[in-house]
């Protein structure tokens, strides 16, 4: 995959980014995908939450974070007496990657290879916004967030180089629901989240 280095306008603010974003051939995602999905929140916000990719609601939709993973987000952030819309929320990837079976899309995770093609957006994002905290839910997005393989067993609940925190990805705690683990899960995304913003 080229990447999608030639794609983002440089000195760009984030309208430009999001502008921008739809005609990316950085790597080979954006064919099946309906649409890219960029992020939502204000240039201004100071916490920053990245996720793998988009799932089968945000390619529909356009937006990140409007599917089951989205609405446990939404129930975290509350818990932790974060205003959702005082964050910015991004992914790792900006398209969608799936398999067809029959009439449904199974999310497949991204490789490394579709990480590196889309990290540019993503660190033209972080160059934009300059957060004081940035998230990463789960062990793809920390992976890119922080340029190495992570494990979130071993490293969530602190800060990692004064900036990040890595934590669960909310699609891997939605699987837990009506499960032992749900809640101790659901209680470590809202602590990790309470850390980031503190
Ligand atoms: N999961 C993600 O990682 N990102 C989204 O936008 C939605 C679900
Ligand atoms: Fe470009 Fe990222 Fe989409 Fe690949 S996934 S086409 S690099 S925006």
């Amino acid at each position: 995959a080229p990447g999608a280095a030639r794609w983002v306008p440089p000195t760009a603010g984030l309208e430009d980014l999001r502008a921008a974003a739809p005609a990316c051939r950085g790597c080979e995602l954006w064919r099946p995908a309906t649409q890219v999905v960029f992020s939502r929140g204000p240039a201004a916000a100071r916490v920053v939450l990245v996720g793998e990719q988009p799932g089968d609601r945000e390619d529909l939709e356009g937006e990140p974070f409007v599917g089951p993973a989205g609405r446990l987000l939404s129930d975290a952030l509350r818990e932790a007496g974060i205003d959702e819309d005082a964050v910015y929320l991004t992914n790792a990837v900006k398209h969608f990657r799936f398999e067809q079976r029959g009439k449904r899309r199974l999310h497949k995770t991204p490789t490394v290879t579709h990480l590196r093609a889309c990290a540019p957006w993503l660190e033209a994002e972080l160059a934009v916004l300059d957060p004081q905290v940035v998230v990463a839910l789960g062990a793809t997005a920390g992976h890119a967030v922080l340029g190495r393989p992570v494990k979130v067993a071993q490293e969530r609940g602190r800060l990692l180089e004064g900036r990040y925190v890595l934590t669960a990805h909310p699609s891997a705690v939605v699987r837990l629901r009506g499960r032992d683990g749900f809640d101790e899960a659901f209680a470590e995304l809202v602590s990790d989240l309470r850390l980031a913003a503190s």
